[in-house]
Parts: C-alpha cells; sequence; structure tokens
C-alpha cells in the first residue's frame, strides 16, 4: 500500500509513522509522499531528513475546491492508494473523500464522537471530562465524524491545562496511527454499516 501523508504543522504524527515503517513496522506499507497545505510546516524538515518527496499546496491562495484538485493530481502521480490525516488542520471536499473512499486515515485527539473539532484539548477541558484521550478514524465527509478504528482513552488531571493533557495523549496518538496505518495496509479494515471491523490476521 502505497500512502501519502497531509500535513500542516510541526508534523509529529508524521515523523511517528517514519520511524515506524523504519523500524519495519508497517510491512506492506510505502510511505511515498508528505504534503504540507503550510510554507512553514516542520513536517517539510522531517520530510527532508527522512528522503521522502514533499509537495507545498498553499491552501490560503486559492478555494478549497482547487487545493483538492491539485492535491488529488500530485497523489495520482505518486500513485498513492491511501492518505493519512497527520496533523492537517483543513476539511476535505467530498470529491477528494470519494477518490479515496475509505482509505483516508485521520487521529483526532479525543475519544470521538465527543469533542470534534479543532480544538478538541480546550473543549474536553470545559467540559470537565476526567477522561480524554485520541481516536484513529477513516474519513469521511464530516468533521471528524468517519468511522472509528482504535481509540485510547487517557486520564484528564484535574490541574490540566491544554498543553499537559496534549502532550499526555499525544504519544497515544502516534501509536494509535501508526497501527492504524498497519491495519490498512494489511487488508484488515471492513466498514460494515458506518461500523469498522477489524478483521484478525490474514
Ligand atoms: C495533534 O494533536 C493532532 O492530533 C492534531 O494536531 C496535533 C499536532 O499534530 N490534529 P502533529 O504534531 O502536527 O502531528
Amino acid at each position: 500500500m502505497r500512502f501519502a501523508v497531509m500535513a500542516s504543522g510541526r508534523g509529529s504524527n508524521f515523523q511517528a509513522l517514519i520511524d515506524a515503517h523504519a523500524r519495519g513496522e508497517l510491512p506492506g506499507a510505502e510511505l511515498v509522499l508528505l504534503i504540507v497545505n503550510k510554507r512553514d510546516a516542520q513536517a517539510v524538515a522531517r520530510a527532508k531528513a527522512a528522503g521522502i518527496p514533499w509537495a507545498f499546496i498553499d491552501s490560503e491562495a486559492m478555494p478549497r475546491a482547487e487545493f483538492d484538485r491539485r492535491a488529488l493530481a500530485v497523489l495520482r502521480d505518486c500513485g498513492a492508494d491511501a492518505v493519512v490525516l497527520a496533523g492537517f488542520m483543513r476539511l476535505l471536499t467530498p470529491e477528494f473523500i470519494a477518490a479515496f473512499r475509505y482509505c483516508i486515515l485521520n487521529i483526532h485527539p479525543a475519544l470521538l464522537p465527543n469533542f470534534p473539532g479543532a480544538h478538541a484539548h480546550r473543549d474536553a477541558l470545559a467540559a470537565g471530562v476526567s477522561e480524554s484521550g485520541c481516536s484513529a478514524h477513516l474519513v469521511d465527509e464530516g468533521v471528524d465524524t468517519g468511522p472509528i478504528i482504535l481509540q485510547q482513552p487517557v486520564e484528564v488531571l484535574p490541574n490540566d491545562t491544554e498543553e499537559s493533557l496534549a502532550a499526555r495523549i499525544l504519544p497515544h496518538e502516534h501509536r494509535l496511527l501508526a497501527e492504524a496505518v498497519r491495519l490498512l495496509a494489511a487488508g484488515r479494515l471492513e466498514v460494515d454499516g458506518g461500523i469498522v471491523r477489524i478483521l484478525p490476521e490474514k
């Protein structure tokens, strides 16, 4: 499975995939491209260090449909079979989703369906929950609404800030995202009525 990663910033989830692949933990998966939508995304430096081709498509300079058209063209040129959103802070158009139906993964720093969107930690703290976490899921047309693959609960501490909660959850994001890529590459993800079934090892 040839997969591309899309990122907008720091790229620690992208780095986790680079590292998992280097450790041989993603059999059958090949990381073929990084696409960033921000010129200053730190993820680019990670791609360069790992020798992974990268492309910058400036999402601030064009409408959403044009961004997706250009991203799809680049993805087709490199023969990507799947896309992993790793700290990618934009919505994709239905056309993009349809082109990679159930082959787009995302990692979200909350226990979906709780706290979707761009401020998961802030919202979890404001709600006073004692537990948050992260979710790896298949992407559909909604905001963090696609079929859930893996989740990891993480304790919220009384004096947590967004930063301390994010730091406690982040390593679990890295682990879950790599595991979701592994499962997708192994053909072990089946979607039945909006629910993911993880098939046994073949
Ligand atoms: C992560 O918490 C990710 O879940 C969220 O953005 C944060 C930064 O991710 N979408 P990364 O370090 O850029 O991968």
